[in-house]
């Protein structure tokens, strides 16, 4: 059982919109997979189409000790989400001692899937930790552009300080260029210099800038349902065939 956190400490770079169709196009290929929505603002949840208003228990009362993982799954397909509520930013504040283990205790005995996605909250607090406590490896995605890129060195510290206090089996597999447009020269530089600095990381597919991955979400469909003829389709596609491969 692969367990991936998707993870960037930097905001809007494509962890939601990676986590969404990298578990949708593993669903096609007929893997067992489960995704868990780590992020109070709920967007996978709503990616795949549901409102965490309507869902009497997330993700959140799974961590409170309030309900069991196998409670709170939704059957999409196949594909299996335990959800977000916004609730989930109150663990922050919460006086619970080893807060980081929450999620590995509550899914101690999870079974019978091939991949475990988790979609991360764009800080490394304490979600993100709970995220690396329980991931063998962490998929980095990186928007090509100058400052997101020196926001993935803050991760890769806070991976090393996660080795050695967390988690000493977790690593980042890869790293996914997202929002990719060859025309611009900020994204080739970007680019060539994470295939300089981190060589076996950069997955070869380049996840394009893409229109219909924007439109997706707002109609509760994965790219394979809206535009499964678009770029986005392609690459999100090829990226999980590297994906699979890669271990
Ligand atoms: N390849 C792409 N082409 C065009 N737009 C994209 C692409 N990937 C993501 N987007 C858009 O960019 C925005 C940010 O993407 P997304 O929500 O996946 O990022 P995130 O890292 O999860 O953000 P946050 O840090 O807020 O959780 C969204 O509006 C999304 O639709
Ligand atoms: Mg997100």
């Amino acid at each position: 059982m692969r367990i991936i956190a998707i993870s960037n400490n930097k905001g809007g770079v494509g962890k939601t919109t990676s986590t969404v169709n990298i578990a949708a196009a593993l669903n096609i290929l007929e893997k067992k997979v489960l995704v868990i929505d780590l992020d109070h603002q709920a967007q996978t949840t709503y990616h795949f189409g549901f409102n965490p208003t309507d869902i009497k228990k997330s993700i959140y009362n799974v961590l409170m000790d309030e309900a069991g993982y196998e409670d709170i799954i939704i059957d999409r397909n196949g594909l299996h989400i335990l959800p977000a509520h916004t609730d989930l930013k109150n663990i922050e504040f919460m006086p619970i001692p080893a807060k980081e283990f929450l999620l590995s205790e509550a899914l101690e005995k999870v079974s019978g899937y091939d991949f475990i996605l988790i979609d991360c909250p764009p800080s490394l607090g304490v979600l993100t930790l709970n995220a690396m406590a329980f991931s063998k490896e962490i998929i980095v995605p990186l928007q090509a552009q100058f400052l997101p890129f020196h926001g993935m060195y803050n991760l890769f510290e806070a991976v090393q300080m996660v080795r050695k206090r967390l988690n000493k089996g977790i690593d980042v597999t890869g790293i996914i260029g997202t929002m990719y447009n060859a025309s611009k020269s900020i994204n080739r530089e970007v680019i060539e210099e994470t295939k300089k600095r981190l060589p076996e990381k950069l997955f070869e597919t380049m996840i394009r800038e893409n229109v219909a991955l924007q439109e997706a979400p707002s109609w509760g469909k994965t790219i394979f349902e809206y535009s499964p003829n678009s770029n986005g389709a392609v690459d999100y596609m090829n990226l999980t065939h590297e994906i699979v491969l890669k271990k």
